[in-house]
């Protein structure tokens, strides 16, 4: 019996040790009770799909945003997202050799990369980007005091993996989300076009010019692979497609993509050959070069002498596509560096 009560007033004098002791991340970091946000889809949009796992909060998104500005994502903490993904540039990077893909209205992406090697969720493919890519030491991210509050904050988790890391910056990526262009504004009848602008956007929209089969409205990309006809000949550094699939029918197709911003995105194409849009139309126009695997819509009858555009019509042509530019997008402060 006195065995007994002894036993009983450990256990008790050991439970309210406990209860004394034990600090909960609640106590350190404050509650998890992360704020829903709505995405932003405009009306003429294409439905987007979010994934049930990871939807969006305001605590998510601002860690997120902190992260893609942190070099601590970087093993050597040498490269932030940023450093690479330029604001003023739609998130891509205009230094030569490069090759940057832009980051804007990632939440309809269905593959990564210019040669689509991520066929994933936006949230996979932020995974590769710190675990594979980068390389995040988790240790920094754990050792910060001030990262192990917002990582409970937004997860409710109090040891930081790459995937909450991933999960983040696919939260901020969402809301890159750009449809304000003078293009946007005259669908929603805020604005006319110039006159020259709607002699391109009639350029791009019929056969004439016919971008629009692999770059259509309102993204501007049609999410599938295709061979423009840079190249007539195929090496190492121009297998684009067939990297990923091993099919010869997929040499020298690339992911097509967005134009939107495209004037601020220079140096264009996979291997940024072309400095400017005028080069690239010219390109368009007078020199698209025939291979196996070129895209049939390059090559429709009519087309055998190129676009035969003539300088008016390429001129034209350029502004519409500088009509795709959105300044609230590289201007808005949501996006921008929080440091
Ligand atoms: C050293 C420069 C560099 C850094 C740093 C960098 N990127 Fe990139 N990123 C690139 C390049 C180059 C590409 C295109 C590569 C390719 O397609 O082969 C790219 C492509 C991407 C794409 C594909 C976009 C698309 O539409 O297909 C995503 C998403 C992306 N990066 C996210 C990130 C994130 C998130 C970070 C930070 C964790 C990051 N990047 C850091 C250079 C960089
Ligand atoms: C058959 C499909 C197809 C057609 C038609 C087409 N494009 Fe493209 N476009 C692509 C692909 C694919 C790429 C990327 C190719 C690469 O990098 O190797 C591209 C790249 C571009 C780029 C560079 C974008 C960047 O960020 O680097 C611009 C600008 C562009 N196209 C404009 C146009 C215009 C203007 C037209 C009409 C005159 C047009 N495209 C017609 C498929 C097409």
């Amino acid at each position: 019996m006195k065995r007994n009560a002894f036993i009983v007033f450990l256990s008790l004098l050991f439970a309210i040790s406990c209860s004394k002791n034990e600090i909960t991340p609640e106590d350190n970091y404050g509650p998890y009770n992360p704020t829903p946000v709505e995405m932003k889809v405009p009306a003429y949009f294409p439905i987007v799909t979010l994934p049930d796992d990871n939807p969006l909060t305001t605590e998510g998104i601002a860690l997120g945003r902190k992260l893609y500005y942190d070099k601590i994502v970087d093993a050597t903490h040498t490269n932030s997202c940023s450093s690479c993904h330029q604001q003023a540039n739609a998130f891509s990077s205009p230094q030569p050799g490069l090759n940057v893909i832009q980051h804007q209205n990632l939440a309809w992406s269905r593959y990564f990369l210019w040669n689509g090697m991520l066929d994933s969720t936006l949230e996979d493919a932020m995974l590769f980007e710190v675990k594979d890519f980068l390389k995040t030491n988790l240790d920094d991210l754990n050792a910060n005091e001030e990262y192990k509050k917002l990582f409970w904050q937004a997860f409710g988790v109090t040891t930081i993996t790459y995937k909450e890391e991933a999960y983040a910056i696919a939260q901020f990526l969402r809301t890159a989300e750009t449809s304000d262009s003078r293009y946007d504004r005259s669908l929603r009848h805020e604005i006319f076009l110039t006159d020259e602008e709607l002699e391109g956007y009639t350029l791009f929209f019929t056969e004439k010019g016919d971008c629009f089969h692999c770059h259509p409205s309102p993204l501007f990309t049609d999410q599938q692979f295709r061979n423009n006809g840079l190249d007539a000949t195929y090496t190492a550094d121009n297998w684009g497609r067939y990297e990923v699939t091993g099919d010869p029918a997929d040499m020298g197709k690339y992911k097509s993509p967005s134009l939107r911003n495209c004037e601020l995105t220079a140096p264009y194409m996979h291997d940024g050959r072309y400095q400017t849009l005028e080069e690239v139309v010219e390109f368009y126009n007078s020199g698209v070069h025939l291979s196996p695997t070129v895209d049939p819509i390059m090559t429709k009858p009519g087309k055998e002498n190129g676009l035969q555009l003539n300088e008016e019509q390429k001129h034209a042509l350029v502004a519409f596509l500088k009509a795709l530019t959105d300044s609230s997008f590289i201007n808005n402060t949501d996006l921008s560096s929080p440091f």
